[in-house]
């Protein structure tokens, strides 16, 4: 089921992304950064969560998607999907495809006649992933720094 995150997920939000970021990152990312990472640092704990949804299956959380308005400051015409995580025991069982499609509707709702996205270029599985979603590789990049590693990020996008 997918449904509207409210204050009281806060913390499972936090222990998804937490979780998702040491799996989905251990080769990418310093050991030392990763394994600072807890549910509380990660926790969104002031921001509004009006676009964020869940996925929640057995009445728990297990996935979370981010979508909104561009934090790039682009063309108005483009929503963002800022941050997906579903928890790893629980990945290729259809919680991102949910996901997914219901940020996206939403974002039409909105108005919006197009997505985009930033990915890491060396996030394989997620490029497989939001290939399979229709999302279109752009010839844009840029150069990030997580916790003292620069990685590249590739811009993908779709109409909606
Ligand atoms: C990317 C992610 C959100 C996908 O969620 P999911 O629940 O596993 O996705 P689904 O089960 O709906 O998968 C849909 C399809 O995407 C593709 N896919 C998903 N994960 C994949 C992987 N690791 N490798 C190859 N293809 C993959 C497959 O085609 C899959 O269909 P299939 O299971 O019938 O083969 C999840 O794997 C995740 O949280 N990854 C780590 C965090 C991350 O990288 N987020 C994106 C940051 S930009």
């Amino acid at each position: 089921m997918i449904r509207k995150a409210c204050n009281a997920d806060r913390s499972a939000i936090g222990k998804i992304y937490c979780e998702t970021w040491k799996e989905a990152y251990k080769n990418l990312l310093p050991d030392d950064y990763l394994l600072k990472l807890n549910q509380d640092f990660c926790m969104p704990k002031s921001e509004n969560l009006t676009n964020y949804l869940i996925a929640e299956t057995d009445n728990a959380a297990v996935g979370i998607i981010n979508y909104g308005v561009s934090r790039d400051n682009e063309i108005d015409k483009s929503g963002e999907i800022r941050a997906i995580y579903v928890l790893p025991q629980f990945w290729h069982k259809g919680f991102g495809t949910e996901l997914f499609l219901a940020a996206k509707s939403a974002l039409k709702k909105l108005n919006y006649t197009s997505v985009y996205l930033w990915v890491l270029a060396e996030n394989a599985s997620a490029i497989k992933f939001y290939e399979k979603m229709q999302m279109c590789p752009l010839n844009v990049k840029r150069n990030i720094n997580i916790g003292g590693t620069d990685l590249v990020e590739i811009k993908f996008e779709s109409d909606l």
